[in-house]
């Protein structure tokens, strides 16, 4: 199991006060804090061998580009990934899975062929596959989910067909934290044929994922999520796949000769990355890929379960709120969204704020969610490696003290400030 207390005095920004408040960051789905040895890692790059990669014969040039390389080498292999080249460096998951869509899927996709996402995915794993549909004449198929926030069993083998192109799901919904069934959807997909992205953005972070387990062709995932910085992220790409998929972006580096009129394609993964990178931060993400590996992803997630079936077991005794997704933690992310029909979700996060608790409030980026479940937002709490059973405690003892602000008008008439 994890040394919390240990790994708290890793995070500088967990000393600070908000409001003259002890911070309670409880936003983790939508991006972690960062351990001192990720911040210190940029600090050692702008100040000790800045320079640009893959093109200089000088000694900072060769130093960034080991480290660059170093940092490509730890993310696939923290992910399985059977060779570094399969791994894509781009700027988050929405990157990822527009590079797929904008290759792969607009050169593969058909008239008449299906994709098929699922109802609770993020937007980012959504609105691309829309313009792809378009475009090509292809038709979106949308798994439902049931009321308690998993795909629907009944419905979802029927939405996997000889049509299906391309299955774009979650492994882990932001908005309900459910974990989806993915290595099974997976093998169903490929039995006809198709390709299978997966949206890791919630669970690469929070347990063990392989690629090669899994047998995905695509696995998008975001730095900043995961204890890096923002602006880096990453997609992998079954070895196959990739080499037969037409570059993105296009400019320097990932050409290898030049004519006027044309030009040759570098080899992988340079081919996927135009211009010079995003060299820092791709060296920071392989120093929270250190940081993890040295905490285990068994224990990380072992972590969240148990502190996850804690705040559920608190949060069930608040009989005003609803909660929503699986209640059994081995089916769940710690991912703790909650509502409450008279409070507006917004006036609940802004309470918690008050009091140094930060949450996350509003439709999370699944609009479509939001209206299968009949409402507009929702108030989430997300945990990681460093929050503790006190922090879940804080937190259900102001959200007690919140509702009964917002509920009863008396006690906001009386509130001081
Ligand atoms: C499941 C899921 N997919 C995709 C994204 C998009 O991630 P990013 O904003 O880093 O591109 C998020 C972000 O919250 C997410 O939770």
């Amino acid at each position: 199991m994890l040394d919390v207390k240990a790994i708290r005095k890793n995070f500088p920004i967990l000393d600070r006060k908000v409001y003259g408040k002890p911070l309670v960051y409880l936003d983790n789905a939508a991006t972690s804090q960062k351990p001192h040895s990720v911040i210190q890692s940029l600090v050692d790059y702008y100040e000790g061998y800045n320079a640009n990669v893959h093109r200089g014969v000088h000694a900072l040039s060769m130093e960034a580009t080991d480290k660059y390389e170093e940092a490509r080498h730890k993310v696939a292999r923290f992910i399985g990934a059977p060779k570094p080249e399969s791994v894509i460096w781009t700027r988050n998951t929405s990157e990822a899975i527009n590079l797929v869509a904008y290759t792969w899927a607009a050169a593969n996709i058909k008239a008449g062929d299906e994709i098929v996402v699922s109802q609770m995915e993020h937007h980012s794993n959504l609105v691309p596959w829309q313009k792809v549909a378009r475009d090509n004449g292809a038709t979106l198929q949308v798994i439902p989910i049931t009321k308690e926030g998993v795909l629907d069993p009944s419905q979802t083998d029927s939405f996997i067909t000889r049509k299906t192109k391309l299955l774009a799901i979650n492994q882990v919904s932001n908005s309900l934290g459910t974990i989806n069934p993915v290595k099974s959807l997976t093998k169903k997909a490929h039995a006809f044929g198709a390709k299978v992205l997966i949206d890791g953005a919630q669970s690469v972070p929070h347990m063990p994922v392989d690629v090669k387990d899994l047998d995905c062709d695509f696995l998008a995932f975001s730095g900043h999520k995961m204890l890096g910085p923002t602006g880096i992220g990453a997609l992998y790409v079954k070895p196959d796949v990739l080499e037969k998929m037409e570059p993105f972006l296009r400019g320097g580096e990932m050409v290898l000769e030049v004519w006027n009129d044309r030009a040759t394609w570098n080899g992988l993964p340079m081919r996927f990355e135009a211009g010079t990178p995003n060299i820092a931060d791709a060296i920071a993400l392989g120093a929270a890929v250190d940081y993890l590996t040295a905490l285990g992803m068994d224990n990380v997630r072992e972590h969240e379960k148990q502190l996850t079936q804690y705040a559920l077991s608190q949060l069930k005794q608040i009989e005003e709120l609803d909660l929503f997704g699986p209640m059994d933690v081995s089916q769940r992310g710690g991912i703790l969204p909650f509502h409450n029909s008279e409070v507006h979700p917004h006036d609940l996060g802004t309470y918690l704020d008050r009091e140094g608790i930060a949450i996350r409030t509003g439709h999370h980026c699944t609009m479509p969610l939001m209206r299968a479940m009949g409402i507009v937002a929702t108030a989430r709490a997300s945990l990681y490696i460093y929050n503790t059973e006190e922090e879940v405690d804080k937190l259900v003892a102001v959200l007690k003290d919140a509702l009964r602000y917002f509920t009863d008008g008396t006690k906001r008439a009386n509130r001081p400030g």
